[in-house]
């Protein structure tokens, strides 16, 4: 649906996107991850036709952007201001009268659960409620791509888990989305297909899924342990501050062996590795550093 090639974007002397390249097929929910700084903003920002690119192609559907590319998607911004003293239904008409293509109101309220705060002044909006009439006024002139950078950053638990449910509605209709984010637990909830940024370089790319067969065999066994302490064995244990981590495939034997070698197995916790433990791997730091 969109593909992009030798994508990149200079500030002065900051290459913030070096030569990216990746396509998105039609239906699916890709997600673009990455720390803070990495590029994904000014990656999305290039594709939504908003920042013009240093260098490198988009092609939407085959074709360059043309003059109604922006009738066709929807984008929420990483941050959007709201008109003041009006109200989430004036708003909704507001937005809605901007474009040629419609999709009934109605709809777009019951899709963004706006109906209870219709005549709310935008000013009084909480962050979840805010971010569910940005994703409305996204959907008002029913685009085939939407567009979403960091839609549930600083949303509590409960609002992100609520947000999460209006993306799998709108990716069920059939939309394409692109979603930018740095929470390594929406993506793997949500996304078919991700590029994991970094420095502006895609580092991995592939579902989820295929991602974590691809790098990790078996799973993490993790156990605290005092610095000053010797590793109970050599092989496959990563000092991480003050537990280790064992890499095992066989959980069995791994905990026979540290029993045998006296180690004490209280605080252990065995988990199977997930985007977050990817992302350490690929790149040796922590994604929320
Ligand atoms: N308008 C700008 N002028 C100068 N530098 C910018 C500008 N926009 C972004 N950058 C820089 O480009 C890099 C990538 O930023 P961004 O795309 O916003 O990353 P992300 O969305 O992944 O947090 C950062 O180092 C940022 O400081
Ligand atoms: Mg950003």
């Amino acid at each position: 649906m969109i593909r992009v090639e030798g994508l990149t974007k200079n500030y002065g002397s900051l290459t913030a996107v070096d030569h990216v390249s990746f396509a998105i097929e039609e239906g699916i929910c890709f997600g673009l991850l990455g720390p803070n700084g990495a590029g994904k903003t000014t990656t999305i920002e290039m594709m939504e036709g908003i920042l013009a690119p240093t260098e490198g192609t988009i092609l939407f559907r085959d074709q360059a952007i043309g003059a109604n590319f922006h009738e066709r998607v929807g984008i929420q911004f990483q941050h959007t201001a709201l008109q003041e003293f009006i109200t989430v239904e004036e708003t909704l008409k507001l937005f809605s009268a901007l474009y040629i293509r419609h999709r009934d109101l109605e709809e777009v309220i019951e899709i963004c659960s706006l109906r209870d705060i219709l005549k709310q002044d935008n000013r009084k909006l909480s962050g979840g409620q805010r971010q569910r009439l940005l994703l409305a006024l996204a959907l008002v002139n029913d685009p085939e791509l939407v567009f979403l950078d960091e839609p549930t950053t600083g949303l509590d638990p409960q609002a992100r888990r609520n947000f999460w449910s209006l993306i799998e509605k709108i990716r069920a209709e059939g939309k394409t989305i692109i979603l930018t984010t740095h929470y390594m637990d929406e993506a793997q909830e949500l996304c078919d297909d991700i590029a994991i940024m970094d420095h502006g370089h895609i580092i991995a790319r592939n579902s989820p899924e295929n991602l974590l067969s691809a790098h990790f065999e078996g799973v993490l066994v993790r156990l605290p342990w005092e610095e000053s302490q010797p590793l109970p064995f050599p092989e496959n244990v990563r000092r991480i501050n003050n537990h280790i981590e064992i890499h095992s495939q066989d959980v069995d034997k791994t905990l026979h062996e540290l029993i045998h070698a006296g180690v004490h197995l209280e605080g252990l916790s065995i988990h199977a590795p997930d985007l977050e433990d990817l992302f350490l791997k690929l790149t040796g730091s922590s994604l929320r550093s």
